[in-house]
């Protein structure tokens, strides 16, 4: 379930009303539902409770330490990519033990840090980082958990910029080199191999390439299993989709019933890594229109959140819903709600639908705009002709599914100081990152 929903023309996150979170917390201001992260966690540990299964949310797509806590207390690992979110991991109290490291430029300081902190494991991406993680722990006196991250050259059909399972990208070490590894363990004393790892890319909106890869990786465990390289592990990464537009997502259950097979085959334990299936319906993003504007040619809708608050319609063309806070046209639940989107975009109906745009709302009085923010690029765009209500100076306007990669891919680009973050549970909100001031913004610069 997704917590957010209009009530006579209103919009609320549980019980708090959006209009008056942004009158009392100003914009552009994100606002996160804590029931909403609570039932994704559920539903994900609910579809994967017939193995042993540590849920590591991935903390790149949503950082903030608010979001982390509510996390860990219900019983979250994670999968952090950087000694800035190990501390995030730490300030929150996170269970070192259900932690793991990937990513493919671990800098020594990173790994000397993670080490110390006895993480469940390292995610190592090549050959080269194995052998400097080797001698860290042996200066350390240490022995180093780790798994292979396996590149095993599945296509996810994701988009270009976020698709990793392929030999063309970065990430990963291909079956040829990781078995010389498993065959050399011997020589890596102050190395421990605990399982394979492999993450796809994101979103991904088919199990086909989890059956794929996972196929390959358990035949590889099996082959390899040796004293020395037990494979208790297998790490299958995150990317489960996450509806914004009119994409059939499969259910958790779904993603799990491509997994857990693998996973038994291998005879191992099971270790995902969701962020955006999580934390992506979680929260929108609550902007002001400042400016409307004709230019005979086109209306733009100049709102005040920027690519610097949002940067992912700019970066990857992506779709997020987007609406007045306050509307006598209230748009049907299925386009902002995944639970309800889930049962109307099945993959049956959208294959027999032909050309239509199934996110066109049916309604008088709507105008075709662009909803564009006050960066001076052109790709600071929200939407492009999306029909909305008219609207005006001061309205406020929600974009939809900003939970994910949003704060946690914002910038100070033009000098813009960061967003305020606020986190509902029922009817209350609680500031979990106060709006950036201008001292901020300068904070460790110097003349
Ligand atoms: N595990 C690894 C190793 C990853 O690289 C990622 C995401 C995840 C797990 C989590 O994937 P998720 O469950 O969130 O799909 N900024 C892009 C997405 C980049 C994804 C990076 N890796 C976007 O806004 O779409």
């Amino acid at each position: 379930m997704d917590h957010f929903s209009y009530n006579q023309g209103r919009l609320f996150c549980e019980g708090m009303s959006a209009d008056a979170l942004a009158e009392q917390y100003g914009t552009p201001l994100y606002v996160y539902s804590r029931k909403t992260l609570e039932d994704k966690y559920r539903a994900i540990k609910k579809a994967f409770e017939s193995v042993q299964t540590i849920i590591a949310f991935s903390v790149k797509s949503c950082s903030i330490i608010g979001v982390l806590n509510v996390l860990r207390e219900l019983g979250a690992g994670f999968d952090i990519v950087s000694g800035g979110e190990l501390a995030r991991t730490m300030r929150v109290g996170a269970d070192p033990r259900k932690t793991v490291f990937a990513g493919v430029g671990k800098t020594d300081e990173d790994i000397r840090d993670a080490l110390a902190q006895d993480i469940l494991m390292f995610n190592v991406e090549s050959e080269a980082e194995l052998d400097n993680i080797q001698n860290i722990a042996a200066d350390m006196g240490m022995v180093a958990p780790v798994a292979l991250r396996i590149n095993p050259d599945v296509d996810a059909n994701t988009h270009a910029k976020t698709t990793t399972g392929k030999k063309e990208n970065k990430f990963g070490i291909d079956f040829a080199t990781a078995s010389r590894i498993v065959r050399n363990i011997a020589v890596q004393p102050n190395v421990r191999l605990l399982g394979l790892d492999v993450h796809l890319g994101s979103p991904i909106y088919t199990t086909t390439p989890y059956r794929d890869a996972l196929e390959k990786v358990a035949d590889f465990i099996l082959e390899h299993r040796s004293p020395r390289a037990q494979f208790e592990y297998l790490n299958a990464g995150g990317g489960y989709g996450l509806l914004y537009r009119d994409q059939a997502v499969p259910s958790f259950q779904e993603y799990a019933e491509a997994i857990i097979p693998y996973a038994k085959k291998a005879g191992c334990k099971l270790i995902v890594e969701p962020g955006r299936s999580i934390v992506g319906n979680a929260a929108v993003l609550l902007t002001r229109v400042l400016y409307i504007k004709d230019n005979g040619h086109k209306l733009f809708t100049t709102v005040d959140a920027g690519m610097n608050d949002l940067i992912r319609p700019a970066m990857y063309d992506a779709y997020h819903f987007c609406w007045p806070t306050r509307s006598a046209t209230v748009p049907p639940a299925h386009l902002f709600t995944s639970s309800d989107a889930v049962a109307y975009f099945t993959r049956e109906a959208l294959e027999t639908q032909t050309g239509t745009n199934t996110r066109e709302i049916q309604a008088d009085g709507l105008v075709m705009t662009d909803v564009v923010g006050p960066i001076c690029e052109s790709s600071d765009t929200f939407a492009k002709a999306r029909r909305l209500p008219p609207m005006q100076r001061g309205q406020l306007l929600a974009i939809f599914s900003a939970g994910a990669y949003g704060f946690s891919m914002a910038s100070n680009y033009n000098s813009r100081p960061r967003a305020a973050e606020v986190l509902v549970e029922g009817d209350t909100a609680r500031v979990i990152r106060r709006r950036e001031t201008l001292d901020d913004l300068m904070a460790g610069e110097t003349v």
